[in-house]
């Protein structure tokens, strides 16, 4: 193939790829570019320093690489001989006043622009206690668990109540490894590290939102995730005061087995730890209780943190598989 034809075939080739690659963000849409749909005011705060910042940096990108191609082109090598020197330049004053000047200027408005919006990010607004309400998030390997203020408990689901300021408070085991907790619809993402509490806040309307770990701890931060049920307040109240008289029950006795457990075991095989089905333990409790509160080889001390009511509760659940073979 001679030389000329060669170039313009990669010239096509390259052209294509790149009007492809953009076609596929483009039409992915929300979900390429922009980050998810926010729902809670400091969600959108976070969402428009992402697009303010994106008008500077997409137009950077289309300046720079837009006078890349155009170089590449108009000052290609052509029919010049391989070892011709190109024009010698030494100092443009001007240009170098411009081409510092300007970024310190798109500097300063970012700055600008994100100081000004951070306050709304990281501080909640006022609201009666009557408007709010104050969930601990326990990050453990390799699930969540939520705290509410009447000393109810659930694992991977939490409950919160709508259009109002939730408090969250971000914590970390001091045995345990860093997680991050992550509602991408609530804007902010928190780490849970031990020896720490990371205050955060949302207030959303009333749906369900996914929750993610966002930190890498382990080998099932993929299955580290969760939802947020965002219900109306007297739901809430009703969920909470049904899991505080009901705490050693087996609704959270499956939602331990499920979120805690399951994670790493399975009933008939060996999972990422050894098969559960049949082993007597699952029905005793004194051994269950020593294995959740120490951990042992390789399992970590998941339960902690657990009441004896969150212990009898998975009891409640497991004494089913004790003796069966799953
Ligand atoms: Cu916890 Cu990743």
């Amino acid at each position: 193939m001679p030389l000329g034809v060669r170039r313009i075939a990669l010239a096509t080739l390259a052209t294509i790829t790149v009007a492809l690659t953009f076609s596929a963000v483009a039409l992915a849409g929300n979900d390429g570019f922009l980050p998810g749909e926010a729902h809670s005011p400091n969600a959108h705060r976070i969402h428009d320093a992402y697009i303010f910042v994106a008008i500077f940096t997409g137009a950077i990108f289309l300046i720079v690489e837009g006078a890349l191609i155009l170089f590449v082109v108009k000052y290609r090598r052509g029919k010049r001989p391989r070892t011709a020197e190109g024009p010698q330049i030494h100092g443009a004053t001007k240009l170098e006043i411009v081409w510092t000047v300007i970024p310190v200027l798109i500097l300063a408005a970012i700055g600008t622009f994100v100081f000004y919006k951070l306050p709304g990010i990281a501080d909640a607004p006022n609201a009666s206690a009557a408007d709010s309400t104050t969930i601990t998030i326990e990050g453990h390997q390799f699930y969540w668990l939520f705290r509410y203020p009447n000393g109810a408990v659930s694992i991977d689901e939490m409950v919160a109540p709508a259009d109002e300021v939730v408090h969250e408070r971000v914590v970390g085991m001091d045995y345990d490894v860093n997680h991050s907790w992550w509602v991408p619809d609530f804007g902010p993402k928190y780490d849970a590290i031990p020896g720490r509490v990371n205050k955060t806040w949302f207030k959303a309307p009333a749906g369900d939102y996914v929750a993610r770990c966002a930190e890498l701890c382990g080998i099932q931060h993929a299955l580290m995730d969760g939802v947020v049920h965002v219900v109306p307040r007297a739901q809430y109240d009703a969920f909470i005061a049904k899991r505080q008289q009901n705490a050693s029950g087996r609704q959270l006795g499956q939602e331990e087995w499920t979120g805690v457990c399951m994670k790493c075991h399975r009933l008939d095989h060996a999972y990422i730890g050894p098969a559960l089905g049949g082993n007597p333990l699952l029905g005793q409790r004194t051994g269950i209780q020593t294995l959740l509160r120490n951990g042992q080889g390789q399992m970590p001390a998941v339960g902690h943190t657990w009441s004896n009511a969150q212990i009898d509760a998975l009891i409640s659940y497991t004494k089913q598989f004790a003796k069966t073979g799953g």
